[in-house]
């Protein structure tokens, strides 16, 4: 019996699809600004008066968190002449956001609060020339944004998909990531294409080759099947694995909400266009990806604990160094990868084995919204 297989689960995107400026431009435009993207950790913003700027598609977003404690994010950029708001990637103001051009001043809503002779400025509506806002959702600890003027259904989207992922929507939400406290944050700037970085995740076929300590703890990773390979599978620690540490230490203690039968298991997800998320008894680690250009992607990686956990001062450094590795191998992989783009000899792209045929669907995903290449 001969298994038929579509060709378009077995050809990778030609290597231009990794290369081009004009391709990058196109999911800029279609993905990254069109999609609802992870952008900053509520926590991050707890004072009223806080905010942050994050890289969303082309554009500069602030989020801000106001006096009536409410998360607002904004394109930043002032509405008199368009300089960039706030330059800074955090920080906190007391009445409001002024800009270091000619000084108008808004409020952490948003609204145009003075600006200098703006009493003699009388075509001047004060009201018209607010910051333009944008979408935004707060869910698993996260601020999400969205910059389309009519941004797609939340749960028909994000949180539909981690919940495919994982076989049942509450899955993740049992490990109460919004309720946990940041252990260590690392940013990770890979002079490599998103894509890359999203395909790597996504498959296992590598984990054997670059991922010594994971397969140590997760054995069964070093068969090539990646967690996101099948819907709700928690990959099993290694017999004698105590936790999910560098050495298969012990870790900390389970999460509250964690159920048995994700007690010493590794889950996986992957929400497009670019968080990951790992979950593990004692702790969650969260990726944001944010492409900057066609060869360079930021990755912001967060490891969150339970509270206690990290007002202890207890030591974090073999539970965060096993994924920290994890991320260093892959990263390098991709980086290794990109300048082979321009080869070529990946004019027509590369091959998918089985065990990545997956990575096949978001190839078809990514085109269909960008269009052909
Ligand atoms: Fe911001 Fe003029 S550009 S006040
Ligand atoms: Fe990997």
């Amino acid at each position: 019996m001969t298994t038929q297989v579509s060709a378009s689960l077995i050809a990778t995107l030609p290597g231009r699809a990794y290369t081009d400026p004009e391709v990058f431009e196109r999911e800029q435009e279609h993905v990254f600004e069109a999609l609802w993207v992870c952008a900053v950790r509520a926590a991050d913003l707890e004072r009223p008066g806080a905010y942050r700027t994050v890289q969303v598609g082309r554009e500069s977003v602030l989020v801000t968190r106001a006096r009536d404690g409410a998360l607002r994010a904004f394109l930043n950029v002032c509405r008199h002449r368009g300089a960039r708001l706030c330059a800074d990637a955090e920080g906190e103001v007391r009445r409001g956001l002024r800009c270091p051009y000619h000084a108008w001043t808004y409020g952490l809503d948003g609204k145009l609060l003075a600006a200098p002779n703006l009493t003699r400025m009388p075509d001047v509506d004060r009201s018209a020339y607010g910051l333009v806002r944008v979408a935004l959702r707060e869910w698993l600890g996260y601020v999400w944004v969205c910059l389309a003027d009519e941004p797609p259904s939340f749960e028909g989207t994000v949180v539909a998909e981690a919940a495919e992922r994982l076989g049942d929507a509450a899955a993740v939400e049992r490990y109460r990531p919004g309720e946990l406290a940041l252990g260590r944050r690392v940013t990770y700037d890979v002079r490599a294409n998103w894509k890359l970085i999203v395909e790597n995740f996504m498959e296992c076929y590598h984990c054997a080759t670059i991922h010594p300590e994971l397969t140590d703890v997760l054995p069964e990773f070093t068969k090539g099947f990646a967690a996101q390979y099948y819907v709700g599978h928690g990959a099993a620690f290694g017999d004698g694995v105590r936790g999910f540490t560098v050495d298969g230490s012990a870790g900390f203690g389970r999460l509250p909400g964690v159920a048995d039968d994700q007690d010493r298991r590794y889950y996986a997800i992957t929400v497009k266009p670019g968080v990951f998320v790992n979950l593990v008894p004692d702790h969650v680690i969260l990726h944001r990806v944010f492409p900057l250009a066609v060869d360079r992607t930021v990755v912001e990686c967060d490891w969150l604990y339970a509270p206690g956990v990290v007002a202890s001062g207890a030591d974090l450094s073999k539970s965060v160094e096993l994924f920290h590795r994890v991320n260093e191998q892959d990263f390098a992989a991709c980086e290794r990868t990109q300048p082979a783009m321009s080869s070529r000899a990946y004019r027509h792209g590369g091959v998918l084995v089985p065990t990545e045929h997956h990575i096949g669907l978001f190839h078809a995903w990514v085109t269909g919204r960008i269009g052909s290449l």
